[in-house]
């Protein structure tokens, strides 16, 4: 049976297996999917060591995206443009080929729920490998694009890599100030991996207004810390990343295997099994 896997840091909560699994029965594709934990400083030699041992695609996670981008022999154009991989296959030449499914799995999703729409103004939280690889879908879209991170240099090296005048970085601090001086996004997307840790990135709760949507790239069984604290401070228009992360992976199937799949009746299946805590919505 044909072997693929999801590398990342931590792995034990990723959803990936299930949706690869419900995918293949959907198609009919016989395929082994499993879960790699990858020590932080061995990515190169755990994905070789996988293919060397019958391994045929992989899906990569936080944090190793721009790793994965670096080892690749050739690169999709979506990859290209983005400088992170979420996808690889090795070629029948033995060339390892990087996609990134991310970008175009966030913007499906984003439509399938009417969070977007072409010239939104959209404020992304967070400039790691997830965030390099959703700008190039989002600016071909139409929208118009600003980050902010925890560590400054990190957004400005990503406005620095895409070169483009619809996207532009602030400070910490200045967000403040842009907040002051009314600056409205439409969208704002945590693109942090801060909910792995149960907390939420520093940014001010004057941003949290009813008629902005908010989306967050993780997901977990109940309410991301993102979402709940949007949703107390009377954010009413929220999505975890469920949806992305089906979207997403139906993209990379469809790249190993050349079918694609119907993600909307997965993306059902799999909200009902982590049996989305609806209750912790109710406000105190
Ligand atoms: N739903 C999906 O399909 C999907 C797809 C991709 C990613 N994701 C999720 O997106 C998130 C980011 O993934 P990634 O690959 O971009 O990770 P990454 O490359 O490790 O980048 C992490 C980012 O989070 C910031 N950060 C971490 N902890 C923080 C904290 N406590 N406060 C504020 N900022 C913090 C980092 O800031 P610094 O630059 O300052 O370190 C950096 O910008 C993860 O939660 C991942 O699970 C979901």
């Amino acid at each position: 049976m044909k072997l693929f896997a999801v590398f990342g840091n931590p792995i034990k909560h990723s959803k990936s297996p299930i949706i690869h699994q419900l995918f293949a029965k959907q198609t009919g594709i016989k395929q082994n999917y499993k879960r790699i934990s990858v020590p932080i400083y061995n990515f190169k030699n755990e994905i070789f060591y996988f293919f060397k041992n019958g391994g045929v695609g992989a899906n990569i996670t936080s944090p190793f995206k721009i790793d994965a981008y670096k080892i690749c022999h050739i690169l999709t154009s979506r990859a290209k443009k983005s400088g992170a991989v979420n996808t690889i296959k090795m070629t029948k030449s033995g060339k390892i080929l990087g996609d990134n499914t991310d970008g175009i799995g966030l913007l499906k999703d984003l439509q399938n729920i009417k969070f977007i729409q072409p010239k939104s103004k959209i404020l992304i939280v967070g400039a790691g490998g997830a965030t390099k690889g959703i700008i190039y879908p989002l600016i071909k879209f139409g929208c118009i694009i600003t980050i902010v991170n925890r560590t400054y240099q990190n957004a400005k090296n990503i406005v620095e890599f895409f070169q483009t005048k619809y996207l532009n970085c602030l400070r910490l601090e200045d967000l403040f100030n842009n907040l002051i001086n009314n600056k409205k996004y439409n969208l704002i997307i945590n693109a942090t991996s801060s909910g792995i840790q149960g907390n939420i990135p520093n940014i001010p709760s004057s941003i949290i207004k009813s008629n902005i949507f908010y989306y967050d790239l993780y997901y977990r069984d109940s309410l991301t810390p993102f979402l709940k604290w949007c949703y107390d401070l009377g954010g009413e228009k929220i999505s975890d990343g469920i949806g992305m992360l089906v979207e997403q992976a139906a993209y990379s199937f469809c790249f190993w295997h050349g079918i694609m799949p119907d993600t909307k009746i997965v993306i059902k299946k799999i909200k009902n099994l982590i049996n989305f805590n609806k209750i912790s919505l109710k406000k105190d």
